[in-house]
């Protein structure tokens, strides 16, 4: 992509950012598709405090701190984002609330002008202690990630996690007012498969929605990410066998969970068909990774280097008139069908 000229010089060094303006009119952008795009999914460290094995290996290295956004950067961001239209972030990770100063950035996310919606996808780990100070600053709603409810198991795939101290994070976000609640569950063959059913029995008796997810391949582990993958037939199937036809519930064509019930349930369930039965169509999202990349997809490597060009000077113009065009070229989807897979990132480099 072409650089703005002031920024093709090699002036090295200049690292303050330019000034950002006192305020800004709001422009929605669009892709080539004529898809608004409304929605930040920012991911603030590719860090986590578990290692779940579809996501990461044991041994893992993370990004060394000068390469991610400071939050000075990520807010200049978050604003240049609000003046094209964003209404709606999502905070992910790696596990976001590892991130220094959690509190203090969700405050500022949320008091961005134009900023409507702001949740975030966590392990829920360190809910307990974090759930009402984040509700307080702005937080509306999280994704817990919770993939079975048998502790052992959990700790098997997560290799490091209480199942405790999820539902200790689960509680203090209902007690915090963030619902409705949402848990997702990545199914996983010969892991998880016949857990769907415990996590199913939960919509009985709590106003909860629980998605299931089709596993998606990513770079260097795809191979088991392909082998291991359970389709959304095969999961309803599954769900169905015990709690008898689910009824639909309404699907939008926007959120990607499509929402089903047990007759008589007081919560949701969602299955999320990334692989088999994709939901392009109605995709306003872009996300922004730790180390301040535009991705355009999840699951194709195109990204913009925003962060490189904010530590060189850019003016918040200049961050527009980038972020403006980077959308405009969002692909239209994914070719996971046709076996290409994102192969320069993997998951907690992207937050899902
Ligand atoms: N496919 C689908 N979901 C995944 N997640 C992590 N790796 C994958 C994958 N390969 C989920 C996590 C969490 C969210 C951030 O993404 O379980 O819920
Ligand atoms: Fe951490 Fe989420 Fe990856 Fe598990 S899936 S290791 S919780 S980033």
């Amino acid at each position: 992509m072409k650089l703005p000229i002031a920024l093709q010089s090699s002036e090295l060094g200049k690292v303050t950012m330019a000034p950002l303006p006192e305020s800004y009119a709001i422009e929605p952008m669009h892709d080539s598709y004529g898809r608004r795009i409304n929605y930040l999914r920012i991911s603030l460290t590719d860090a986590c405090n578990l290692r779940c094995v579809y996501c990461m290996p044991e041994d893992m290295t993370f990004r060394p701190r000068q390469e991610l956004m400071t939050d000075e950067e990520l807010l200049f961001l978050v604003r240049v984002g609000a003046s094209l239209g964003v209404n709606k972030i999502r905070l992910t990770g790696g596990e976001p609330t590892i991130r220094p100063h959690l509190v203090d950035l969700v405050r500022e996310i949320a008091a961005v002008p134009g900023i409507k919606d702001l949740a975030m996808t966590t392990n829920a780990i360190l809910l307990d202690k974090l759930a009402q100070p984040l509700a307080d600053a702005g937080l509306r709603r999280v994704n817990i990630s919770i993939d079975t409810l048998d502790g052992d198991k959990f700790h098997k795939i997560t290799r490091w996690g209480n199942i405790d101290d999820v539902w200790r994070g689960i509680r203090a976000a209902e007690r915090a007012g963030m619902t409705p609640i949402k848990l997702n569950c990545v199914v996983v063959r010969n892991f998880n498969e016949e857990d769907m059913i415990d996590l199913a029995r939960l919509t009985l008796e709590n106003d909860w929605d629980v998605r299931f997810i089709e596993m998606m391949p990513f770079g260097e582990i795809s191979d088991f990410q392909q082998t291991n993958v359970v389709t959304f037939r095969e999961m309803r199937e599954r769900v169905e066998s015990a709690f008898g036809p689910l009824e639909e519930a309404g699907y939008d064509f926007v959120d990607p969970s499509r929402p089903f019930r047990i007759p008589g349930a007081m919560g949701t369930l969602g299955f999320i068909s990334s692989v088999t039965e994709p939901f392009c169509q109605g995709c306003g999202r872009v996300r922004l990774t730790a180390d301040g990349k535009l991705r355009l997809c999840l699951l194709r490597d195109n990204e913009v280097d925003l962060l490189s060009p904010l530590r060189q000077g850019a003016t918040f113009e200049e961050m527009r008139s980038l972020m403006l065009d980077g959308a405009f070229h969002k692909p239209w989807g994914h070719s996971l069908s046709e076996g290409t897979f994102a192969e320069n990132r993997a998951m907690n480099q992207l937050g899902g």
